[in-house]
C-alpha cells in the first residue's frame, strides 16, 4: 500500500506537463496549479457612515405673508405734566378775584398777600406773591376797602413796577376807620397788578369779620 502511494507520487512529479495546466483545468488532478476556489459570498453592510459637514447657507427667501395683528400692548406709563394752557373762563363765568387779609399790619413796603380767598377760580390772584396776573388782555376794574386802625396807612396800587393809584390814610387813634379805592386798568396778558404799603405806614387791619379786602374782575 505504501509502495503504491509513493510509486504514485514519483509518477506525478516526473511527469512533465505542468505548462499543460491550463488547458487542461477539467484534469485538475494532473496539474500542480492550485484548484481555483469557491466563490465567496457578499459581505455583510458596513456600518453607518458619519454626518456629513453642514453645507453653505441656501440663497435669501421670498418675504413672507404679513402675520395677523398682535393683541393690544400695555398702557404705557403716565407722562410728565404739560405746560399749563392759558387760564380761561368757562361759560357763563367772569374772571374776577375776591380777596381779603389774614392778618393785621402786613410787612410793609412790599406786595400785601391777601391770603383769605373768597372767589379765585381761575386762579388770577397769586396769594404767595400778592399779586393779580392778567390771564387775557383786557379792561379790568379793581377795587379795595381797608379798615385802618391804630396806625396810618399809605398805600400804592400797582401796575408793574407802576404806581396807579396813591392813598394816605393818617391817624394815630383806636378807632377804626375805613379807606377804599377802585381804578380801570387796561392790562395785558402778564401784566401784575398789586396793593403795597409805603414808607412804614402799614396799619392795615384784619379779624375774622373778613375786614380788608381787593377785588377785581375783567370788564371785557
Ligand atoms: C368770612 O368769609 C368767609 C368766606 O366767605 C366765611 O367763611 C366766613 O364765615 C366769614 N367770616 C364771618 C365772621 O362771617
Amino acid at each position: 500500500m505504501r509502495k503504491l502511494i509513493f510509486l504514485t507520487l514519483i509518477n506525478l512529479v516526473s511527469i512533465p506537463h505542468i505548462g499543460k495546466c491550463e488547458s487542461q483545468l477539467n484534469k485538475a488532478y494532473e496539474c500542480s496549479a492550485g484548484v481555483p476556489g469557491i466563490p465567496g459570498t457578499n459581505g455583510q453592510h458596513g456600518p453607518a457612515g458619519r454626518d456629513g459637514r453642514d453645507g453653505e447657507p441656501g440663497p435669501k427667501g421670498e418675504p413672507g405673508e404679513p402675520g395677523e395683528r398682535g393683541p393690544p400692548g400695555h398702557p404705557g406709563k403716565v407722562g410728565p405734566p404739560g405746560i399749563p394752557g392759558p387760564i380761561l373762563s368757562k361759560p357763563g363765568e367772569i374772571l374776577a378775584f375776591h380777596v381779603g387779609l389774614d392778618a393785621s399790619s402786613p410787612p410793609p413796603n412790599q406786595p400785601i398777600q391777601f391770603k383769605k380767598v373768597f372767589y379765585n377760580e381761575q386762579n388770577i390772584y397769586n396769594t404767595e406773591t400778592g399779586k393779580l396776573k392778567a390771564p387775557v388782555d383786557g379792561i379790568y376794574f379793581l377795587i379795595y376797602q381797608i379798615s385802618v386802625y391804630s396806625k396810618s396807612v399809605h398805600l400804592t396800587l400797582q401796575h408793574n413796577d407802576k404806581i396807579v393809584q396813591y392813598m394816605k390814610h393818617e391817624t394815630a387813634s383806636f378807632i377804626t376807620k375805613q379807606a377804599s379805592g377802585s381804578s380801570i386798568l387796561k392790562l395785558k396778558r402778564n401784566d401784575e397788578v398789586w396793593l403795597q404799603t409805603v414808607d412804614n405806614n402799614n396799619g392795615l387791619y384784619s379779624n375774622d369779620k373778613n375786614d380788608s379786602t381787593f377785588s377785581g374782575f375783567l370788564i371785557l
